[in-house]
């Protein structure tokens, strides 16, 4: 009991709690990065460094198939009354770090995606010390102009115009593609905002080699997945524009309404960037929202020599995902939906709810500062800021030596296939972007069994693993091959030692 200041609550004491589990989880992430640090040292040698644990292991991975970590875990994923205090925080800690891919690991080369960096960590735990949504001004007051400072920023770099263009954070290049669809629809066709879809069977044209996320929001919207069109792509992976006003042509025949076409900047498997410059008079002639789904290939616009050719173009876009969580090493997740006209955003889907927004009415775009209101979420992460230390910490420039670092590596890991005499490279040349897709074939010959093809390259990916290396494969004509992503910070030692690592493990198996 206070005498004094009539506090009869006592001191809350948060701080020193935060300090002291702050300081043992430091103790335990610190070691983590460390060790793939350690291990980069001996990736050229295509065997990442031994480490102990159950099984083989490197620094990169225990991994282990579910049900078997299901019964390692048990323990530790029970849930019950009793609290497990700091000590059995600490101890999980270390579960969750030992059984985790440490995407920090040189080797982990299997997503679009790779580690953060000491800056995203940062900008992690600012986050989740304030703790608050971008839904409001009055309670994200620099939060809010984070984002909208961001994404005007990145309209500009793709040349949208000054004076109405800007964007919007969103929950991942999936949102921010299902997004586009609905500021689509209810701008182009307005009443459908109150009245729903109506009679307008509307149709949706994306590229043969698209992302889902197309087909999952037509199916979110019931617009019906089956009215996503596909539009062939020639051999270098890029939508054919003839084909693609053939498609509209033949949907507005049949009755149906062409809505919106999903451009390509850098395709999930190959990297391949559609004609940009093509398709936009395409779109403007048939009236469809032109977007481009940039999630991967959007920040190649930070290296001139790369968006050059690939991105030519993009500025005539109504709306463009990019996110930097991908290429950029920003922590998962940031990804804007960017958009030619803020205006058109606000209007297709402002819904004022009097008890959270208190939007002047007349507003211009510029003036609001609840930017909840021209999203679809209501509570949101400012995910901007993550973007936004990280290009205050590095300056732009680091960026674009990071893309251009990354289009480098991938050239190496090409022509390192290529002389080796072992391998049936598939990627479109020059790179469109950071994959590099491939087969193992002894003296490059690929037999034409597409299973036994599609065996060897999954049975050689597991065997990867225990070796410090992970990468992915992905279904072909002649059976599933490797996609192997490389990022700005890849080395060429790494890239050495997977050929390596794959040769070796293909001679064992
Ligand atoms: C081309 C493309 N678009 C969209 C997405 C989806 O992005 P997210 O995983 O952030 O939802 C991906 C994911 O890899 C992608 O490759």
């Amino acid at each position: 009991m206070s005498a004094t200041n009539g506090d009869t609550e006592g001191p809350l004491n948060r701080a020193d709690e935060v300090k002291d589990l702050l300081t043992a989880i430091t103790d335990l992430i610190v070691p983590f990065v460390a060790a793939a640090d350690q291990d980069a040292a001996t990736k050229h040698t295509g065997q990442g460094l031994r480490v102990e644990g159950g099984v083989p292991r490197t620094a990169l991975v225990e991994h282990l198939p579910p049900k078997k970590l299901e019964g390692i875990l048990q323990s530790e994923l029970e849930i019950t009354e009793h609290a497990a205090g700091r000590d059995g925080l600490v101890a999980l800690v270390e579960s969750v770090l030992k059984y985790s891919v440490n995407t920090w690991d040189q080797g982990f080369l299997d997503k679009l995606y790779a580690s953060t960096n000491a800056v995203g960590l940062v900008s992690e735990l600012l986050l989740a010390t304030l703790n608050t949504n971008v839904h409001v001004y009055q309670v994200s007051p620099v939060l809010t102009l984070v984002e909208k400072r961001t994404t005007k920023y990145l309209a500009s770099l793709f040349n949208l115009p000054a004076a109405t263009s800007g964007g919007i954070s969103q929950p991942g290049g999936s949102a921010s593609n299902s997004t586009a669809i609905v500021i689509a629809r209810n701008t182009l066709y307005p009443e459908t905002k109150t009245e729903g879809n109506g009679t307008y069977k509307f149709t949706i044209f994306t590229s043969a080699h698209g992302h889902y996320s197309v087909e999952k929001a037509a199916n979110l919207f019931g617009l019906g997945s089956k009215n996503v069109i596909s539009v062939p792509v020639d051999d270098a992976g890029r939508i054919i524009p003839a084909d693609f006003e053939r498609l509209v042509k033949e949907s507005k025949a049949r009755g149906e309404t062409p809505l919106l076409l999903n451009a390509t900047a850098g395709t999930t498997v190959h990297g391949s960037f559609d004609p940009f410059a093509e398709l936009a008079p395409i779109c403007a002639r048939h009236n469809l929202w032109f977007h481009i789904d940039g999630s991967w290939g959007g920040p190649v616009i930070f290296s001139h020599a790369h968006a050059a050719t690939r991105l030519a173009g993009a500025e005539l876009a109504d709306s463009i995902t990019i996110n930097p969580h991908k290429m950029l090493g920003v922590p998962v997740t940031c990804s804007f939906l960017l958009g030619k006209d803020m205006n058109l955003f606000y209007r297709a889907l402002t819904l004022p709810a009097g008890y959270l927004f208190h939007i002047a009415p007349g507003a211009s775009v510029d003036d609001i500062y609840d930017l909840a209101d021209l999203t679809p979420q209501c509570g949101r992460r400012a995910d901007s800021l993550k973007f936004f230390l990280a290009l205050r910490y590095y300056g732009s420039e680091y960026f674009s030596k990071l893309v251009a670092n990354g289009f480098d590596n991938a050239e190496y890991l090409l022509a390192l296939l290529k002389a080796n005499g072992n391998f049936v490279t598939i990627s479109p040349e020059p790179l469109p972007c950071l994959q590099v897709c491939f087969y193992y074939a002894k003296g490059g010959l690929l037999g034409d069994d597409a299973e036994a093809n599609g065996k060897a390259t999954a049975d050689i990916a597991n065997k990867l693993i225990s070796r410090g290396f992970m990468i992915d494969f992905a279904p072909g004509e002649k059976g599933k091959f490797f996609r192997v992503v490389v990022n700005g910070n890849t080395r060429k030692g790494t890239l050495d030692g997977l050929v390596k690592a794959i040769e070796e493990t293909a001679q064992d198996l």
